[in-house]
């Protein structure tokens, strides 16, 4: 199976949440960002493909840079619009793991990502985050968790919803729940 999920295929499990503010989109990517630590120190070798739905300015990389942040990296997270991938390395019990964030929005041909060899990086330890997966038109791998980001009433509101697609993306999702937002 490949391909972004089509509205019609039902989560195995959801998270929605209303974001008043980007601190509290910040709060949620660090609650996700806890649960794949978790994920990382109960299976090492696993890989986690994640996409980022939403329109120009949705907050996208914005919740990127907030869980890539929330799993220790210390340096900048850029948007990776003109290089189409940058990795950033992590660790989680002295083992490294690697978060590979996309943005396909200025790719010309769907098929480009395979060209440019980002194919490999879809099974590494760690996981992907996909901006704009819309741009390869179905021919990523399946996702494990999409997040749709929209934009609310009022200029800084945010509704955000986790869905999962297969069984490690539920647990991720689920865990969320039980961490507790720290801001
Ligand atoms: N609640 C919020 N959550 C996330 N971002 C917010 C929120 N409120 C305001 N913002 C602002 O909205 C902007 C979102 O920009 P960002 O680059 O993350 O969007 P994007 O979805 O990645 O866009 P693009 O499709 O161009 O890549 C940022 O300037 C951010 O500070
Ligand atoms: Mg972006």
């Amino acid at each position: 199976m490949t391909g972004n999920q089509t509205p019609q295929a039902s989560p195995k499990a959801s998270l929605k949440q209303y974001c008043r503010q980007e601190a509290e989109t910040a709060s949620l990517a660090q609650r996700l960002a806890a649960s794949i630590q978790e994920n990382m120190e109960h299976s090492p070798k696993s890989h986690l493909n994640i996409s980022l739905v939403g329109d120009l300015g949705a907050g996208k990389t914005t919740f990127a840079r907030h869980l890539i942040q929330g799993l220790g990296y210390e340096g900048k997270v850029k948007s990776p619009t003109y290089t189409l991938c940058e990795p950033y390395e992590l660790r989680s019990n002295q083992q490294a793991f690697i978060a590979h964030h996309f943005d396909l929005y200025r790719m010309r041909d769907p098929l480009e990502w395979q060209e440019a060899g980002f194919a490999e990086y879809f099974d590494v330890p760690g996981f992907c985050l996909i901006e704009w997966p819309e741009k390869a038109e179905g021919t990523l791998p399946t996702f494990d968790i999409q997040i749709t980001l929209r934009a609310g009433a009022e200029e800084n509101e945010r509704a955000i919803e986790l869905n999962a697609f297969s069984e490690q993306g539920k647990k991720v999702v689920e865990r969320i729940s039980a961490i507790q937002a720290n801001s």
